[in-house]
């Protein structure tokens, strides 16, 4: 008995094989012939019932058979891969000649203002200050009341405060409206020496062109045993000359008010208006950029220091305003206004970090 298969259902699969139109149809006929329970599969499983004499011929070749349609479906298999590749439509093409785009680090931006407190941090921090924080919502005590501001003072008032509503007790939180209270918070829990700058946010009510409702101050404190105004005038003014980046820089000191300090002061720095830039160290117009003086002893009573041991010199500046001034913003208002084409123009590249000896602004 002949117990080969028929070479027309050989030729029948083989020519399904060339025919297949995708790589799911060439499964389905693997499947079909040469799966655990295809066709052939079954076949060569019958060599158990086959006379002895005959198995090994039967074996031999179901065996060809077998390897013929399978090299034929992997033959076919690459052929259909290669062309489902060069059929790609062109939009899943690369065009490796096409220039690179910015990587996420080199199109991002600093803010100006983050940069400014960047600077001006290094070059405080060069000189021996830490960095203190308070938080952005103060009581009226820290604000005020140990500040010297007595309750119904009229300088509370010069203060245009934004009030949270009264608790039970009648007391009311406020929004700082300077960092002066980071003061009394670092004095009430160091002892002296201190040696601190406060950067962060401020609040008042008031908004037009040179004022927003949320600006920025850093603030700075020394409290030792015989620190005086030659040491202030001596940091403000290296401080300037390093910030604005120049050799040289004329101040002005002129006398002011301030309830928490006693003698205050008012500091300008000398500069010229020129076809809209600005120079320091010449020129006829003076620019008012902070507020100091020697903290009040009334002050540093209320922080629980000695007035008659210690004594220090604070002062305020709002970085807003030296920011502007540093790089020709001429609106405040933008400042806030997270636009980000003023901000590819004005911002500052993340990884170039801000360091005295690499550099401020370059
Ligand atoms: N806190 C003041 C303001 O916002 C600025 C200021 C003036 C701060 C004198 C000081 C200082 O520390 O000594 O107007």
């Amino acid at each position: 008995m002949n117990f080969d298969i028929d070479p027309r259902t050989v030729d029948d699969i083989l020519a399904r094989v060339a025919a297949a139109e995708n790589i799911a149809t060439l499964d389905v006929i693997r499947v079909s012939e040469l799966g655990k329970s295809g066709r052939i599969t079954t076949i060569a499983r019958m060599i158990g019932t086959i006379p002895p004499e005959q198995r090994r011929h039967f074996g031999a070749n179901i065996n060809q058979i077998k390897n013929r349609i399978e090299e034929a479906i992997l033959a076919r298999r690459e052929l259909l891969k290669g062309e489902k590749l060069s059929n790609l439509p062109a939009s899943e093409t690369i065009d490796v000649t096409l220039p690179l785009r910015d990587a996420p680090a080199e199109a991002g931006r600093i803010h100006p203002l983050s940069q400014v407190m960047d600077e001006l941090t290094a070059i405080f921090a060069d000189m021996g200050f830490a960095v203190a924080e308070g938080p952005d919502i103060e009581t009226d005590d820290y604000n005020f009341t140990k500040l010297n501001f007595p309750e119904g003072h009229p300088a509370r008032e010069m203060h245009d405060t934004f009030f949270f509503n009264p608790k039970e007790d009648g007391s009311r939180k406020l929004l700082r409206t300077h960092t002066s209270p980071v003061q009394v918070r670092t004095m009430l829990t160091q002892k002296p020496p201190i040696r601190i700058i406060c950067p962060g946010r401020t609040y008042r009510i008031d908004s037009d062109a040179t004022h927003t409702p949320q600006f920025h101050q850093v603030e700075g404190l020394v409290i030792d045993k015989n620190s005086h105004l030659g040491h202030l005038k001596w940091i403000l003014h290296e401080f300037c000359k390093a910030f604005f980046e120049v050799d040289h820089i004329n101040m002005r000191f002129r006398p002011s008010f301030f309830p928490f300090t006693e003698p205050s002061l008012e500091v300008d720095i000398q500069c010229r208006r020129d076809k809209g830039e600005i120079r320091f160290g010449e020129g006829e117009d003076w620019l008012e950029i902070l507020g100091c003086g020697m903290v009040h002893p009334n002050v540093l009573r209320a922080c629980g220091i000695d007035p008659d041991v210690y004594q220090g010199f604070a002062w305020g500046m709002g970085i807003d305003r030296i920011a502007m001034l540093k790089y020709g913003m001429p609106d405040l208002r933008q400042l806030f206004e997270s636009d980000v084409r003023w901000l590819s123009h004005y911002g500052f590249k993340p990884l170039d970090v801000p360091t005295l000896a690499g550099g401020l602004s370059s």
